[in-house]
Parts: structure tokens; sequence; C-alpha cells
């Protein structure tokens, strides 16, 4: 399973591409709003971009189809690495389409079906992002919604890959490859508890201290 890092924080991707760590990132308005600040954001993607060696996802804002496909190509133009973002609207599936027809890749957000998935995929969608967490927030299982959308692709040989999103913990991670979603976009907190394991860290105290009997260094 790919690991795309949910953030627009640039110090934060820095972290993760320079451990190797991440395939890719994922953005939102509400992620960019938090960090853009002053600057044009614009700006801002293309230094994620350079410094991530894989896919960044933007996201337009306009609601209508023509906003959608101009914001769309705009993005686009910034940089080999933008896969443009677009809401799982009617007005954002023909968007979806118009883009895909010039060679543009697509991320469709805010799925929450396994239907909307399906409306998707026929949009031409590179990634469909379900959204485990809010799915989760109204009562609902997010992550059935993602094994239902793998069993309909697989059974259908769709290519879309699904990419689960609002995930808000390890186990949502876990859950994710189990199921054999393509990828999982995760934000900087649960990248690193990923990485931790009790068991690691007293095993570790334990070979330090018996190596420190000996006395002797490497
Ligand atoms: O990838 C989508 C994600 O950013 C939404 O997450 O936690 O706001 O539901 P959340």
């Amino acid at each position: 399973m790919e690991i795309f890092l949910d953030t627009a924080d640039i110090s934060e991707i820095r972290r993760a591409a320079q451990a190797g760590l991440i395939d890719g990132i994922t953005t939102n308005p509400s992620l960019m709003a938090k960090v853009a600040g002053d600057g044009d954001p614009r700006d801002l993607f293309v230094e994620i971009c350079e410094v991530v060696d894989g896919p960044v996802s933007a996201e337009v804002v306009a609601t209508d189809t023509d906003g959608m496909v101009a914001e769309g190509r705009r993005l686009a133009d910034l940089h080999r690495h933008i896969v443009v973002k677009v809401p799982l609207t009617e007005d954002g599936l023909r968007a979806c389409r118009a883009l895909r027809e010039e060679q543009i890749a697509v991320n469709v957000t805010l799925c929450f079906s396994v239907a909307q998935a399906l409306l998707a995929a026929k949009a031409g969608a590179s990634y469909i992002s379900p959204f485990v967490g809010r799915l989760d927030d109204i009562g609902h299982d997010g992550m059935e919604v993602v094994a239902e959308i793998r069993e309909v692709y697989d059974e259908y040989g769709i290519e879309t890959r699904i990419l689960a999103a609002s995930i808000r913990h390890p186990r949502h991670a876990r859950e994710a490859m189990l199921l054999g979603a393509d990828c999982a976009t995760l934000p900087p907190s649960v990248l690193y508890k990923l990485m931790q394991h009790p068991l690691t860290d007293t095993g570790l105290q334990r070979f330090l201290d018996d190596w420190k009997t000996l006395g002797k260094e490497l």
C-alpha cells in the first residue's frame, strides 16, 4: 500500500520525504488554509512537488464544471506531480471526465459510498478518496465502504486507485492495508504512531543494556 501524507505543512513533508516514508501528498482547502498564510498557494504546491517524488493532490475550489476544469488545468500546469482533486458532485464528475481527456490525473474526493465510487470510476478518476473517519463520526463504519469499493472495483476490473482518506488513527491505517486499499493518506501524527511499538522500545533498551556489559565499542 502506498502511503501519502495528508498535510500541506512543508516541514512535516520534508521530514517524511527525507526519511523515505511517503509516496505522495494529499492536501485539501482546509489543510492549505492552515499553512498558506499570505503567500500564494500555488507557490506552496510547487514547493511541495519539488520535495516529494510522487503525486501531490491539489484541490479545486470552484463548484461548477467549467470553473473546476479551468482551475484544474492551472493546477496541473504548475508541476508534473500535481493530481487535481475534485469533489464527488455531478459537476465534479463532469470536470473529472474533461480533465482526464486532457491526460490530467484526477483524485475524486469526499466519497462516502460504494455507489459514488463506481460513478467516479466511470468518470475516469485516477484515485477515489473514501473519507473513513468522517463516516465513523456519524456512526457508520467507514472501513466497510473501503472494503465494498475494493470488492466492486475488483469485480469489474476497475483501475481507479483506492486512496483511503480521513484516517484518524493507526487502526484505520492497518485496516486499509488489510483490505487492499491501494493507498492511504495519513496525517503526520498517525504516520509516526505507526512506527512505534512498546516492545520495540523495551527490546532496544535490553539490547543496549546487555551490550554495555561487554564494555566494547563498534
Ligand atoms: O484526506 C482527507 C482528509 O484530510 C480529511 O480528514 O480528518 O478532516 O476528516 P478529516
